[in-house]
C-alpha cells in the first residue's frame, strides 16, 4: 500500500494495513476500524478509502444499490481532498467510473473523467476512457472532438484510431476513411483495438467497397484472436458451445408446431401482413444501415420478448401462434415481424447480433428472382412454407423482380439453449 499512502497515513499505516486485511472476508469488522479511525481522522484518505472498498464489496454481497452509493458518495469525497497521492486519485477514480457506470450513472461518471484529465492533463488514456463513455450514451461528437484532439497531438495512438474509425464507419457511413483508421488502429495492437466490433466494422467497409477479398482475410483474422466464431458467423453477443450451422432442417429442431400452425395458416397471416401493409405508414423503414439499394420495411409484433400491443391488435391470428409458442413468444434475443422487400433490393451481407436464435421466415408473397444468400448457399422463399437459418451467419438478400415480396420472420431460441439461459440472458 506504500504508493497510496500519504504522509500523514503513514503514521497510522500499521492500523490501516490491518483494517484493509479484513475487508475481503470480514468486511463488518473491516467498516468498524475504519470508521473508528475516520473518529480521529476525518480526512484520512486511505480510511475513507477502505471504508469505500468495504462499503462497495458489502453492497455486492448484498446486492444492494444504497450501499453501493454510499461507497460511490466516499470515492468522490476522495477526488476532493487535497493530500491524495497519484495513485491513490487514479484508482479510486477509476473504480468510481466502473461503479457509475454499473449503476447507469453516466453524467455522474463523465464528471469522474474530467477530474483525471484535470489531474494528468498528458495522459491520453483518460481521455480516451472520456470516450467511451460519450459513446455509451451516444454522445458522438463529444466523442469525436476529443479523438480529434488526442489524434493530433498522438497520431498513432490505436485507441483514438479504432474509435474514430469506428465512428466514421458507423455514423459517418465514410466507408474509405473509416477502413484507413481502422486498419491502422488495429495494426499497433495497442489494448483494447484487437476487438470485435472494429474488425465487424473493419471487414464490412471493406466489403461494400468492393474488397471482399481483403474482407475475409479481416474476418479470419478475427477468427484467430477469438473474435469470431467462424469467419462466416461474426455475431458478437454469444453463448459458447452452441451447434452453430447456417441452415437448419426442421426435424433438426424442436418447433414442429410452430411450422405446422404457420404453414397450415399462411393465407390467413398473409391476408393479416398485406391488410398491414395497405395502410400507409404502418410498416418502419429498416434502420440498421444494412441495406445497399431498395425499399425494405418491417413491421414488428414481438421484440425482445415483447409484446407489441397495438400492433398485434391488426394481426390477431399471426400473434395468437407466436403466443403459443413459448420459444418464439419468449425469444428476448430476437422478433417476429412482417418483412415487405420491393423490387431493386439490395441488402449488404450482414450478421444477426448473436448466435442465440435462429430465424425462421414463412413465405408469404414470393416473386420470382428473390434470394437469400446464407454462408454459401442460396436459396429462394415458397409461398406458405418455413425455412429455418441462423442469422448470425453471413447473409445477403436480393429482390431482382417486379412485385413486392412478403415474408413474416420468427426467432425463436437456439434448441440448445439451457432454460436458465433463456431467463437470464440480456434481451437483444
Ligand atoms: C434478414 O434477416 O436480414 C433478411 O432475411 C430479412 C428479409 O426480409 O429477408
Ligand atoms: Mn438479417
Amino acid at each position: 500500500y506504500e504508493n497510496i499512502t500519504n504522509k500523514d497515513d503513514y503514521k497510522i499505516k500499521e492500523k490501516l494495513d490491518e483494517a484493509h486485511k479484513n475487508i475481503q472476508n470480514n468486511t463488518a469488522y473491516a467498516i468498524k476500524l475504519f470508521d473508528a479511525l475516520l473518529q480521529n481522522y476525518s480526512s484520512s484518505p486511505r480510511s475513507l478509502y477502505g471504508k469505500a472498498q468495504a462499503l462497495d464489496i458489502l453492497a455486492d454481497k448484498k446486492r444492494s444499490n444504497d450501499i453501493l452509493q454510499k461507497a460511490i458518495a466516499i470515492y468522490l469525497q476522495i477526488l476532493t481532498l487535497e493530500k491524495v497521492p497519484d495513485a491513490l486519485f487514479e484508482t479510486v477514480a477509476d473504480r468510481c467510473i466502473n461503479r457509475m457506470r454499473f449503476m447507469g450513472n453516466y453524467r455522474s461518471a463523465i464528471d469522474v473523467h474530467h477530474k483525471l484529465i484535470e489531474r494528468f492533463p498528458e495522459e491520453t488514456k483518460y481521455k480516451n476512457q472520456l470516450v467511451v463513455s460519450y459513446l455509451i450514451i451516444n454522445r458522438v461528437n463529444k466523442a469525436r472532438i476529443l479523438l480529434e484532439e488526442t489524434l493530433s497531438k498522438h497520431p498513432n495512438d490505436g485507441f483514438a484510431l479504432v474509435h474514430y474509425g469506428f465512428i466514421l464507419k458507423t455514423i459517418d457511413n465514410k466507408l474509405n476513411e473509416s477502413v484507413s483508421y481502422l486498419q491502422k488502429g488495429i495494426s499497433t495492437k495497442a489494448p483494447g483495438v484487437i476487438d470485435g466490433r472494429f474488425y465487424f466494422h473493419l471487414g464490412d467497409a471493406l466489403a461494400r467497397l468492393g474488397k471482399t477479398k481483403e474482407a475475409m482475410e479481416v474476418y479470419e483474422d478475427g477468427v484467430k484472436h477469438n473474435l469470431f466464431l467462424s469467419k462466416y458467423q461474426r455475431s458478437l453477443y454469444n453463448v459458447a458451445h452452441l451447434k452453430g450451422q447456417p441452415w437448419w432442417k426442421k426435424e433438426e429442431t424442436p418447433y414442429a408446431e410452430l411450422y405446422t400452425a404457420l404453414e397450415n395458416n399462411w393465407q390467413k397471416i398473409r391476408e393479416e401482413g398485406i391488410s398491414v401493409l395497405n395502410k400507409n405508414g404502418l410498416f418502419q423503414s429498416e434502420s440498421e444501415n444494412l441495406k445497399d439499394t431498395g425499399d425494405w420495411k418491417q413491421f414488428e409484433l414481438f421484440a425482445r420478448g415483447q409484446k407489441n400491443v397495438n400492433n398485434c391488435k391488426k394481426c390477431p391470428i399471426t400473434c395468437r401462434i407466436i403466443e403459443s409458442v413459448p420459444d418464439a413468444r419468449g425469444c428476448r434475443r430476437g422478433q417476429t415481424k412482417f418483412s415487405v422487400m420491393h423490387p431493386g433490393t439490395h441488402v449488404w451481407p450482414h450478421c444477426g447480433p448473436t448466435n442465440c436464435r435462429l430465424r425462421v421466415h414463412l413465405g408469404l408473397k414470393v416473386p420470382p428472382q428473390t434470394y437469400i444468400r446464407v454462408a454459401d448457399e442460396v436459396r429462394s422463399w415458397k409461398n406458405g412454407e418455413v425455412f429455418i437459418f441462423d442469422d448470425s451467419f453471413e447473409h445477403e438478400v436480393w429482390h431482382n423482380g417486379t412485385s413486392f415480396r412478403l415474408v413474416l420472420i420468427v426467432d425463436v431460441w437456439h434448441p440448445e439453449l439451457k432454460s436458465v439461459d433463456k431467463r437470464s440472458l440480456s434481451p437483444i
